[in-house]
């Protein structure tokens, strides 16, 4: 394949001025999606050009507030991997219990939203090629490489799987001939002696595993990861004996694991990118909200609230401690559906 498309080049010179146009396009198309997405997702906080108190939510959040991407001195520190690690990543609970701290190893401030489970692989990286252009520098992963070498092990993996798969069944046809050879000879039935492919049986398993988890990859990279999958209705019934402590769980994470006060304000507290959700219990059904949380994207693909990775139990005490508040002070209307 390659050395054929290698073959056409050398033909014309026409067609390499064209290739080189059509690489050139993909890099102004990527910066473009960058900014856009960056605009979209970072600037309410971040500002548009990366200076602190320039995002109008900044001044509302709690501490620490959003770091200044145009500090270059700062910023070069890190690594394009490092970057894309903070934007997406798995977000950690920093109250005592969950014993993950602000300022650990790990990047652990909850009011930094993951986009792991909102964005693809490629747009993740096309957002960190723009946040480098903030602080005037460039970005230097080869995110066609990655790309390509993911096509690789997944074209590697298919073939492997497929060799494995024909090894099986050449494998178990010879023990069933086998068998038949014998049971005529014996004039009786005898069993298919299955422990002589097993071997090739488990090659076969592996091999398919691999060929899942590249198909995987290759799809997270290119496709965003809530894209097509819908909530299923979860049961929220909770024995009144351990309502309490769920709702106590659930207001933990909801500041300490997920932020959401980052974007939420109740009773005065708290950033202003979402609805206040003082009087969300009153307004809002349970059963929506735990939907709503576990895939924002799924109800509305254009709203800027990202898919957190909220696990079932998780999403279950968040949604729990959403349903107790019910304050008396009017909050401005928003228009959602309260089904
Ligand atoms: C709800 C507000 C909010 C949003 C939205 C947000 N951030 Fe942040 N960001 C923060 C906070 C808070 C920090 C932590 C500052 C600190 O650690 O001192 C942070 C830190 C960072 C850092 C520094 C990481 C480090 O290791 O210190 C980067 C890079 C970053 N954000 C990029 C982004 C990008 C890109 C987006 C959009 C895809 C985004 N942020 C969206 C609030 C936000
Ligand atoms: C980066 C900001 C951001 C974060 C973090 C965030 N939200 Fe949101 N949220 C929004 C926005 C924006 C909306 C408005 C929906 C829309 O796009 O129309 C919203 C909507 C909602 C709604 C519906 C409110 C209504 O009145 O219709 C609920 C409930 C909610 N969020 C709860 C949460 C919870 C709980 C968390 C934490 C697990 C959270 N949000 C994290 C931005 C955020």
């Amino acid at each position: 394949m390659k050395a054929a498309r290698l073959g056409i080049i050398g033909l014309t010179v026409g067609v390499v001025g064209g290739l080189a146009l059509v690489a050139g396009g993909c890099a102004n198309e990527q910066e473009k999606r960058g900014h856009e997405l960056y605009v979209h997702y970072c600037s309410d906080c971040h500002g548009e050009s990366g200076k602190q108190n320039e995002g109008f939510n900044w001044a509302s959040m709690p501490d620490p507030k959003p770091k200044d991407l145009s500090n270059k001195t700062e910023m070069s520190t890190f690594k394009d991997e490092e970057l894309f690690a903070t934007i997406s990543r798995d977000m950690l609970d920093t109250s005592e219990e969950g014993g993950d701290e602000i300022g650990d190893d790990d990047f652990a401030v909850p009011t930094m939203p993951t986009f792991k489970y909102t964005l693809s692989e490629d747009e993740v990286w096309a957002i960190v090629g723009y946040v480098r252009t903030l602080h005037g520098t460039k970005m230097e992963f080869n995110v066609a490489g990655r790309k390509a070498s993911l096509e690789e092990t997944l074209k590697t993996a298919q073939a492997k799987f497929e060799q494995a798969t024909k090894a099986y069944e050449a494998a178990e046809k010879q023990a069933s001939e086998e068998a038949e050879k014998k049971s005529e000879a014996l004039k009786k039935d005898v069993d298919v002696d299955e422990s002589a492919y097993a071997d090739e049986q488990a090659a076969m398993g592996q091999a398919k595993r691999e060929l899942d988890a590249a198909q995987v990859a290759m799809n997270n990279f290119s496709t965003r990861p809530g894209k097509g999958v819908s909530v299923p209705r979860p049961d929220l019934k909770t024995p009144p004996a351990q309502v309490a402590q769920l709702v106590e769980r659930g207001k933990r994470l909801y500041e300490n694991k997920y932020g959401c006060n980052a974007c939420h304000n109740v009773g005065g507290e708290g950033g202003k990118i979402g609805p206040a959700l003082d009087r969300a219990g009153f307004r809002l059904n349970a059963t929506w909200v735990y939907r709503w949380l576990k895939n924002p994207q799924a109800m509305d693909g254009h709203t800027r609230m990202p898919a957190l990775g909220l696990s079932d139990a998780d999403a279950k005490a968040v949604t729990l401690y959403v349903d107790t508040l019910r304050g008396a002070k009017a909050e401005p209307v928003t228009g959602k559906p309260s089904e």
